[in-house]
């Protein structure tokens, strides 16, 4: 680094009138006979250095020409309010150096690209204006989910990412070889926050998760982030209380923080500031009878939802919507049931407006040691790789429960993206595992 002192553009407020350095990149340029307006961004933000042919030598001014995208630079000017965008500043330039031009064109330009060029690009296409907004706000809602847990009284607990058994189903494992034994790559770290919520009572994990999921979908990812509460002696009940507060309160944080980058991603937030207490809670079977009442005659107690009904069911909220009660038969082997119903878990999934679809998943955890092993077996899950699970029933057996929250949904939801391979820097899907 050189030794004096360079301006983050998000500062410029702070300078004006005055001279600065900034350094960033060139993100596009235009010209006009006597002025070069060149759109530089540095990270912290973006503005126009207008390279006026009187201000500078020469040899700059024709320099200036020929800057191309993406060279990295250092500007020097003067920083003046713009003439017409309040809040907005510009440099009047009166230096500037190359720090490195690009070896060959850049290959994103401002023009349209298809889907799989971009996602090939993905390491350049991270510096775009959209993509920029979009990793602020995920940003702003792990942000936010670490803030609310942390300022209720909830211990993080990390979870093992190499795990020796399934908690969410064997169809999505990736295996790997651990010391010539198989482990799998953890799908969720739940059965460990159960364990730790006998220990601390209120915790919380949050980490990357893996599902080898065989579907191309808009939702689907093969390596997600997910938060995962889990709290001693509350029940279901409890639980989708917890979930909304948190919901309400990550949504309310991110609206408040995030302005900026909304307007860049053109999201309208008026269906956003709805997300407040309560949310409409309905039963599984409530769930059915919607979908049977809109468009989806053939559906009947026992499916399962995919993306398209749980589109319809949350079309009829304007907020998100709670589905607790599935038939148990649907769900985890780790779900209590429900005392009056044997047959329904007390469970719950958070539905998300606009067609996101399941955020949150989660509910209340078998407590009784018998009826845990009996699902096991039902799952047809190897007792062995459970036995630590077991002694959580064994050892001072409690009512809790808990739930996951998928980031990249989030994300997509709360910025409006039609899939989630935007949602998360360098996405791995199905058929991608680069960048
Ligand atoms: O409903 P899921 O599978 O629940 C669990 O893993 C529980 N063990 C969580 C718990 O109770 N502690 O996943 C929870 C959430 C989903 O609602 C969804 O938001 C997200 O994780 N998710 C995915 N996100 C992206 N790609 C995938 N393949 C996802 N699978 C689940
Ligand atoms: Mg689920």
């Amino acid at each position: 680094m050189t030794s004096h002192q360079s301006v983050p553009i998000a500062h410029l407020s702070d300078h004006v009138g005055r001279e600065v350095t900034l350094r960033g990149w060139l993100y596009n340029k235009r010209s006009s006979g006597k002025l070069h307006f060149l759109e530089v961004r540095d990270g912290s933000g973006m503005v126009q250095a207008v390279v006026f042919k009187g201000d500078v030598p020469t040899e700059l001014f024709a320099a200036a020409d020929h800057i191309q995208q993406e060279t990295s630079l250092e500007v020097s000017g003067i920083v003046k309010e713009h003439g017409k965008i309040k809040g907005q500043y510009e440099l009047q330039v009166k230096n500037l150096k190359v720090i490195a031009a690009p070896v060959r064109e850049y290959p994103i330009s401002p023009k349209e690209h298809g889907t799989d060029f971009l996602m090939d690009n993905r390491h350049l296409w991270l510096r775009s204006k959209r993509q920029v907004a979009i990793m602020r706000v995920r940003h702003a809602i792990i942000k936010a989910v670490r803030d609310y847990f942390d300022s209720h009284e909830f211990t993080l607990i990390d979870a093992p990412i190499f795990t020796p058994s399934a908690c969410e189903g064997t169809s999505t494992l990736f295996e790997t070889d651990y010391h010539g034994q198989p482990a799998y790559l953890a799908q969720s770290g739940q059965l460990y926050m159960e364990a730790a919520a006998a220990a601390l009572g209120k915790v919380y994990c949050f980490g990357p998760t893996f599902r080898a999921e065989k579907s191309k979908t808009r939702r689907h990812l093969a390596e997600f982030w997910m938060v995962e509460p889990e709290v001693a002696f509350l029940d279901l009940e409890g639980d989708m209380n917890l979930a909304e507060d948190f919901l309400s309160y990550v949504v309310a944080r991110v609206l408040e923080t995030r302005q900026t980058e909304f307007k860049i991603l053109e999201r309208d937030t008026k269906n956003l500031e709805r997300v407040t207490p309560p949310f409409p809670r309905i039963t599984y079977d409530e769930a059915i009878q919607i979908l049977q009442d809109n468009g989806h005659p053939e559906a009947k107690v026992g499916d399962d939802f995919g993306g398209d009904e749980e589109t319809v069911i949350s079309s009829k909220f304007d907020r998100p919507v709670i589905v607790h009660r599935y038939r148990a038969s649907l769900k985890a082997f780790y779900f209590a049931h429900d005392k009056a119903v044997p047959d329904l878990a007390l469970n719950m999934d958070i539905l998300a407006p606009e067609g996101y679809g399941e955020i949150v998943g989660g509910g209340q955890r078998e407590d009784d040691l018998e009826r845990l092993e009996s699902a096991l077996a039902a799952q047809k899950l190897p007792k062995e790789a459970f036995e630590w699970y077991l002694d959580l029933r064994r050892y001072g057996s409690f009512p809790h429960a808990g739930f996951g929250l998928g980031i990249e949904r989030t994300v997509a939801w709360l910025c409006g993206l039609s899939h989630v391979r935007e949602t998360i820097p360098f996405p791995r899907m199905l058929h991608r595992l680069t960048p």
